[in-house]
């Protein structure tokens, strides 16, 4: 069977990965996918938001399924039109995937079913957004409603903060319209996890635990991204808050989406708080997350390919296998990032991290080198290399496994330290927070 990724990060060479080696798949195709992806897929260029020109490439390359990365196209409803072609797709419908879409449908839905989650309020208006943030002395979290790329939540500790959030959002309209409207919610405390399960509508298999690191620098320290690293297992979710986390949050948010008529199918990814009160719901995502998915599927021992079809036609009960290993990614990024940053600054060693043992490069924002010799073009691809250059904020996530999380990070640094670009810039204390305390 062929198979379609859609999307071109480095979750989507993690899928397209795991996908090349399952039994019975022949070739993964991504759209638009990235030059770093092959041998590990191929990608066939094209736009994810052209739902007409998806359902025509599926049609042709003869795709047995289409799995999809990012959010947007599962919130414009791919799935819904997948369905409606009848073509089979892993992924909520466009209704169910306003859990991440719309942050005031998806507080709402908490309230509806007790799901634990801070305590917030909406607003189309500033000045009510701005007393019910007075109220809370401005120790509030200002989210736009809409997708901002991970980019509309700032987290506040003073009403300067504060307006300065509401500025943005409501008064320059920094991400469009869907920052029109806001959630306002309290300042939560803890540790943050990920928990990624997928579902079938009714069942729920669990994903490896992981955790993000989503500030710019050492720390915690700097402005929020997409995330700079991340690692799985998370210690921090033990096997008792696990079961909680089903119990109080992953279930009741199953039954009731499809109590309300709205079954979840796909990836669910619940990224939690974990309070002193228990664990409390930061956002859902409609999706794999990323950087988690590299690490978690780096663990992964068994076929990623009928979990995914699960999803659609029902979830073995079966737990996942996962190697006992710890999975760490380290995501190298563009100087300036999340900023603007510069492009085309050629990347030397990749194919040596890449070799060495227990360690995965998952390409991200790279591109071929347009302005490469023809000679240099021609050794790369005799022996079967690519000169890439960087394109994108977030470039590569160097993944390794480890015996436990010293091994991992001192692997993954390892393989860190033998790629080059200029400014390239990355943080220096993923899974710190994971390792023994002595
Ligand atoms: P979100 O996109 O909603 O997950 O928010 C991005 C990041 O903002 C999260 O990973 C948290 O670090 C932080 N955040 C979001 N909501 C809260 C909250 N209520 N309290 C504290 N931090 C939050
Ligand atoms: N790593 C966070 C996300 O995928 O949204």
């Amino acid at each position: 069977m062929n198979i379609l990724v859609i999307g071109s990060g480095g979750r989507e060479h993690a899928l397209s990965w795991a996908l090349t080696r399952s039994e019975g798949v022949d070739v993964v195709y991504c759209v638009p996918g990235n030059p770093g992806i092959p041998p590990d897929g191929e990608p066939i260029g094209g736009r994810v938001d052209d739902f007409d020109g998806l359902v025509d490439l599926v049609r042709r390359i003869d795709a047995g399924l289409t799995v999809v990365g990012p959010e947007a196209p599962l919130c414009d409803g791919i799935v819904d039109r997948f369905e409606a072609e009848g073509l089979a797709v892993v992924g909520p419908t466009k209704a169910a995937a306003r859990l991440e879409g719309s942050k005031v449908f998806a507080k709402e839905f908490m309230s509806r079913h007790v799901i634990p989650t801070a305590a917030f309020g909406w607003f189309d208006d500033r000045q009510a957004a701005l007393d019910y943030a007075k109220e809370r002395q401005g120790r509030v979290v200002v989210k736009a409603d809409g997708l901002a790329a991970g980019k509309g939540v700032t987290v506040c500790h003073s009403m300067i903060e504060v307006e300065a959030a509401l500025e943005e959002t409501m008064g320059r309209h920094r991400f469009g319209a869907a920052g029109d409207r806001v959630v306002i919610e309290e300042l939560l405390e803890g540790q943050e996890a990920s928990f990624m399960v997928l579902c079938d509508g009714e069942r729920v298999v669990p994903l490896a635990s992981a955790q993000d690191h989503k500030p710019l620098l050492d720390g915690d320290q700097g402005p929020n991204t997409g995330g700079m690293g991340a690692y799985s297992p998370a210690p921090v979710l033990t096997a008792d808050l696990e079961q909680q986390v089903l119990d109080t949050i992953v279930w009741p948010t199953v039954r009731g989406m499809a109590k309300e008529g709205w079954p979840y199918h796909g990836v669910l990814y619940v990224g939690l708080m974990l309070t002193e009160f228990g664990p409390k719901v930061l956002e859902y995502n409609c999706r794999f997350g990323d950087p988690e998915t590299q690490p978690v599927l780096m663990r992964l021992d068994q076929d990623l390919l009928p979990l995914l079809e699960g999803t659609r036609t029902g979830l073995s009960t079966q737990p996942v296998l996962w190697k006992p290993q710890t999975a760490i990614c380290v995501v190298m990024a563009s100087k300036g990032y999340p900023g603007a940053y510069d492009k085309g600054l050629p990347i030397a060693g990749i194919e040596e991290a890449d070799g060495m043992d227990d360690v995965k490069v998952f390409r991200a924002g790279v591109a071929l080198d347009d302005g490469a010799s023809i000679s240099s073009r021609k050794i790369a691809a005799a022996s079967g290399t690519r000169s890439l250059v960087t394109a994108g904020g977030r470039v590569l996530g160097v993944t390794a496994l480890g015996r436990d999380v010293a091994a991992a990070r001192d692997l993954a640094y390892a393989a860190v330290a033998k790629i080059h670009w200029t400014g390239a810039q990355y943080r220096r204390d993923i899974a710190a927070k994971a390792l023994p305390k002595d």
